[in-house]
């Protein structure tokens, strides 16, 4: 049987069966895949028991695989995974929960917050892809919303005010947001705010998408009150439950978003202490959306 891809949100994310994701993909393969991303920008494929080697080759067939460094507050000797592989789970170097209280474990907190990977980053992320190794018995899903059908819902005025507007986000504005304020000096440089497109356009499908994140401190030209409540209000409309698909994760699963077209967020679990080991490949994207200031 060949590869079957079928919607499972309301306008967006699909499901793709038939297809083993372990093996060397034929070129059809490969382009069955993208098309499927240009598509639903959220693919879900079960029963994919990836080992790190394997999710890396896997994501090759997709772009540059964008490095896990200046993401976020472990240090090069706290490095669980390869380079190639963002931790987004729960676990020390000894592979022992983090207390509630450690910093590592508060800065992903901010996962929880609607975000686009990588927005932070002058060239932002093109796809990323999570595989869950293992999962809490209890909640931990993650949420996607639809960019592109919460842009076409806007009126018409609406988009021509936001169309040229240029946006700057930084780790320090999305994690500054659940209170966590205190970087050092390095991280403060690493976490310089960039700018990005606030309306954006699918390179393939030419669709129309807002470029929102928890990342975004403020909007160029506007005071930043102004710019943020604006902000505010456009995520409030694009997380509505119709542009939303929330994924139960099972262990096995990867789950493949496009992040020009999508948000996304973690929800929480009650139990900290159970394991929650996910790790994110991420595909580079073809450049900055828009001018950065010099240095
Ligand atoms: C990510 C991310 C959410 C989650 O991997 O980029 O935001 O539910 N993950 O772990
Ligand atoms: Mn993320």
């Amino acid at each position: 049987m060949g590869i079957e891809i079928n919607q499972i949100g309301s306008t967006f994310a699909a499901e793709v069966t038939g297809i083993d994701l372990l093996r060397r993909l034929t070129n059809d393969e490969v382009s069955a895949i993208e098309a499927g991303m240009d598509n639903y920008a959220t693919l879900v494929f079960h029963d994919q028991a990836f080992d790190d080697d394997q999710q890396i080759e896997f994501s090759r067939n997709f772009g540059e695989i964008e490095l896990a460094e200046g993401a976020h507050v472990r240090t090069e000797a706290q490095r669980r995974l390869k380079l190639e592989l963002a931790d987004v789970g729960n676990l020390d170097l000894d592979g022992k929960v983090f207390d509630r209280g450690d910093r590592r474990r508060m800065f992903n907190l901010g996962n929880q917050l609607w975000h686009s990977d990588s927005s932070f980053r002058p060239t932002p992320a093109k796809y990323s892809l999570l595989s869950a190794r293992a999962i809490p018995t209890a909640g931990g899903n993650t949420e996607f919303a639809d960019m592109r059908a919460a842009y076409d819902a806007l009126d018409d005025e609406t988009k021509a005010e936001l169309e040229d507007l240029i946006c700057e986000h930084s780790l320090i504005y999305s994690r500054g947001q659940l209170g966590f304020s205190e970087f050092s000096e390095e991280e403060k440089k690493i976490f310089t705010p960039v700018r990005q497109c606030l309306v954006r356009s699918h390179p393939v499908t030419g669709r129309k998408s807002l470029y929102l994140a928890s990342h975004i401190g403020t909007i160029i030209g506007r005071p930043m009150p102004e710019a943020r409540a604006l902000i505010r209000d456009l995520t409030e409309h694009a997380t509505k439950p119709e542009f939303v698909y929330s994924h139960k994760w099972k262990v096995g699963d990867l789950v493949m978003w496009d992040n020009r077209q999508t948000l996304h967020r973690a929800r929480p679990f009650k139990d900290t202490k159970e394991v929650r080991d996910m790790r994110r490949t991420t595909i580079a994207g073809d450049g900055p959306t828009a001018a950065q200031i010099a240095a």
